[in-house]
């Protein structure tokens, strides 16, 4: 596969709170965009959720990762080329003990398929909600054990944090993840090498960020998604926040009605093709730094 890396240098953006749009405005025939994911990152110092996945080292910009997804065999994803219109939905941090429940209630509904990337502490306390996630056909992905940032934690602190999750998702559902996110989307090109060659794990970013665990707005997560979700889009939200989950059902409901369709992660990744060459649609270029 024959795909540009394009680092992206979003920084003082993300430190406005405006972050990386230029992850938003890539459409999915353009070339994968490694921008900062900002998760919490941006979130300033005392502003940290409370709920289980406390115990979050204080936030820290990261330089721009390089872009180990390139190449051939790509390990890591912000969205995927797909022929159709097809979509990821992503919760992280969870599972919680009320939102998720209710989220999955929802889903249920609408016979839709999301992908929870979780932390390793918060399956040991709801281990039937996950099991109840991947019965009703969502994914499970590894979002560490304590929310701690990988480029933060040292290799043995990596291992920690990758193993113990991998082994509380497997004692709760049977199975190891094959997906992981790092926390505040923190890499970089040696430890995803890393979390692919050891542990088969690929590295899961996004390209549609609402920022709902700042603004706490259902409508503004309604209607963030809505504005950039585009075919082959990861979309990242959190299950942990009572606004999310209670803007899902509006929001869900208007995808549809534009016609998206809902897919696991590991799905929308199976259908991932060779991007065309950038300047092949010319109305949807993105800028370049
Ligand atoms: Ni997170």
């Amino acid at each position: 596969m024959k795909t540009r890396s394009w680092l992206v240098i979003p920084v003082v953006v993300c430190l406005l709170g405006a972050a990386c749009q230029s992850a938003r405005t890539q459409s999915s025939p353009q070339p994968q965009v490694i921008a900062v994911p900002q998760d919490e990152m941006t979130k300033p110092p005392g502003t940290q959720p409370a709920g289980p996945a406390q115990g979050n080292t204080a936030p820290v910009m990261q330089a721009p990762p390089a872009d180990p997804g390139t190449g051939p065999k790509k390990l890591s994803y912000n969205s995927c080329n797909v022929e159709g219109p097809y979509i990821a939905l992503t919760f992280d941090d969870g599972p919680h003990a009320t939102l998720t429940p209710k989220l999955l209630d929802m889903l249920k509904e609408r016979g839709i398929k999301a992908t929870f990337f979780v932390i390793g502490q918060n399956v040991v306390a709801n281990p039937q909600i996950l099991q109840r996630a991947v019965a009703e056909g969502h994914e499970i992905g590894n979002h560490s054990w304590n929310h701690q940032a990988f480029t933060k934690a040292g290799t043995t602190g990596v291992t920690m944090q990758v193993t113990q999750t991998n082994d509380a998702i497997e004692n709760a559902i049977g199975k190891k993840p094959v997906i992981l996110r790092p926390p505040y989307g923190a890499t970089n090109a040696s430890i995803t090498k890393r979390l692919n060659e050891e542990y088969g794990l690929k590295v899961i970013m996004w390209d549609v960020d609402p920022l709902d665990w700042k603004y706490r707005n259902s409508e503004k997560v309604k209607s963030e998604i809505l504005k950039n979700t585009k075919a082959g889009s990861i979309v990242l939200a959190h299950d942990i926040h009572a606004t999310t989950v209670n803007a899902m059902p509006e929001t869900i409901d208007a995808l549809i009605a534009k016609g998206f369709k809902f897919v696991t992660v590991s799905e929308l990744i199976a259908m991932d093709r060779p991007a065309p060459a950038p300047q092949a649609s010319p109305a949807s270029v993105t800028k370049t730094p």
